[in-house]
């Protein structure tokens, strides 16, 4: 028996939705086939977007999306992708596979989603190859209201209103592909970029973006706020000011030259993956612990604004579009990661999964017409019920388990939050392969008065397909009782659950 205990009277933290975020960048079939398919598509769509997809998003509760990338992102010129769609510039994507952009989805198509979709926005600007002038002009574009040249083309390019911009990322991993940076050059640029990130709306400010590290890189996020973080405290354009620092971690099995299948792997293979996707936790932790020195009154977000797992490529694909299918192990991946996130909210305010459709550890795969959800997509349905709560003091006790030395992890992860109505959700995971484990979890401070849940589970490298798309799917999960403060419950090897509880 595992002892789950929920001080149901202890808020720690806000859980900002945004931790569910996603991302979706220019690679391969994420935008085009896997969200837009062109107005004048067989594939049912409104205005370019297709159907299936987006109601598929809706239903999960997309809260934020960013776009568009990524390494995309730092040669993006957001002028070629304005405009009439037949005038509009064709482009190498450099990054991935070389193909063709020909710019059909621009700023105008992304907002449109976006509206569609009913989230927020994050756009990442262009630092490794734009300028001062294009960053600035490309805000003003989607966000002044008044009079000035920008606004002026936004109006006769269709759209009268500005957008809102939720987030601006001042370039994107520019250590890398964003331009090879130094930390001590990029914070100089930081600074100056972010200068020209205007807030023209009071009422809805842009949280613009610092480049934070990869992985363990402290180094980065050390230099980053000792250069940049002078001015804390200061909520308008004031030199330097930050509103997140990102940073990005990829779970691979191997290593970046041999990284493994995404479905055929064997029971070390399992073990060594999940304990590796555990480093979040130290990488969240150390970095957190840095910010806490420069911004103890937790101002700035970390935002782990690129996350999940990267296998080889399947078979038979363009090695450029990082297409990869998603089993069990990746609903695993994405329960631990989400309670991670849930239990760092005081610090970690957004967190985008790569990538939204098509690409590594996707929720969604298309081909054609055909569309299936995959078991990330429902490990994200049910850890919806988190978004917008409060965090609940809790702690659950755990066993050591895998194969080998090196890969060892803990059996079961948690997090619990209490909703606007009072209602208290549990999620929960069991990394075993083969072990279910019994829970009493202990309300501290509440009467159980009912309680519902769902699972995600399957043999370990289950997964869906276009022929056989229900293989995974969320489904009932019964508790065995509740009395009192107690609920008893097995959790099941191979799963992720969720409860819903009234107190
Ligand atoms: O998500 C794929 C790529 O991984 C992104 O473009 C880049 O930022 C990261 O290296």
């Amino acid at each position: 028996m595992y002892r789950h205990i929920i001080n149901s009277t202890k808020k720690l933290s806000h859980i900002n939705p945004e931790i569910q975020g996603h991302f979706s960048e220019h690679l391969g079939r994420c935008i085009y086939g896997g969200v837009y398919v062109g107005e004048n598509s067989d594939i049912p769509n409104v205005n370019g977007m297709r159907t299936d997809v987006v109601e598929a998003l809706k239903e999960m509760k997309i809260p934020v999306l960013r776009w568009p990338g990524g390494c995309f992102a730092d040669e993006y010129h957001w002028m070629d992708g304005i405009g009439d769609k037949a005038d509009r510039k064709k482009m190498i994507n450099t990054n991935w596979g070389g193909v063709v952009e020909d710019n059909s989805f621009g700023t105008h198509e992304f907002m449109e989603l976006c509206r569609q979709l009913g989230c927020k926005t994050y756009v990442n600007g262009n630092v490794g190859s734009g300028t001062v002038r294009e960053m600035s002009e490309w805000v003003e574009y989607m966000t002044f209201d008044g009079v000035s040249p920008m606004s002026e083309l936004r109006k006769k390019n269709g759209h009268e209103d500005p957008w809102t911009v939720d987030y601006f990322a001042i370039g994107n991993e520019t250590w890398g592909c964003g331009g090879n940076m130094s930390p001590e050059y990029y914070s100089d640029l930081y600074r100056h970029y972010q200068t020209f990130v205007k807030n023209y709306n009071p009422d809805k400010k842009i949280k613009r973006l610092a480049v934070g590290p990869s992985d363990k890189d402290y180094a980065w996020t050390e230099t980053l706020l000792k250069r940049c973080y002078e001015r804390a405290g200061s909520w308008n354009n004031a030199h330097g000011f930050m509103d997140g620092l990102t940073l990005h971690y990829y779970t691979l099995p191997y290593n970046w030259d041999k990284k493994g299948s995404a479905t055929i792997f064997n029971d070390k293979e399992w073990y060594m993956t999940l304990a590796k996707t555990f480093y979040m936790e130290e990488y969240i932790t150390k970095h957190s612990a840095i910010m806490d020195r420069y911004d103890p009154e937790k101002q700035i977000g970390l935002m782990v604004d690129e996350w999940g797992t990267w296998y080889d490529v399947e078979e038979g694909t363009n090695p450029g579009f990082l297409y990869q299918q998603n089993t069990i192990r990746d609903a695993l991946i994405a329960g631990i990661n989400l309670n991670l996130f849930n239990k760092h909210s005081d610090r970690v305010k957004m967190a985008n999964i790569a990538q939204l459709v098509n690409v590594l550890q996707a929720v969604i795969l298309t081909e054609g017409d055909k569309m299936v959800k995959t078991p990330t997509y429902y490990v994200f349905k049910l850890y919806s019920a988190h978004q917008d709560n409060e965090l609940l003091e809790s702690s659950l006790d755990i066993k050591t388990i895998g194969l080998e030395d090196e890969y060892k992890l803990p059996n079961l992860t948690e997090s619990v939050s209490v909703n606007k109505d009072g209602k208290i959700i549990i999620t929960m995971t069991n990394q075993s392969l083969d072990e279910s484990a019994e829970i009493e979890s202990v309300l501290h401070g509440s009467v159980v008065k009912g309680v519902t849940g769902r699972i995600v589970t399957e043999k370990m490298n289950a997964h869906n397909t276009f022929d056989n798309p229900d293989v995974v799917k969320d489904a009932a999960f019964e508790v065995t009782g509740f009395e009192n403060d107690t609920i008893k419950y097995t959790i099941p090897p191979r799963s992720v659950i969720a409860l819903e509880v009234t107190v």
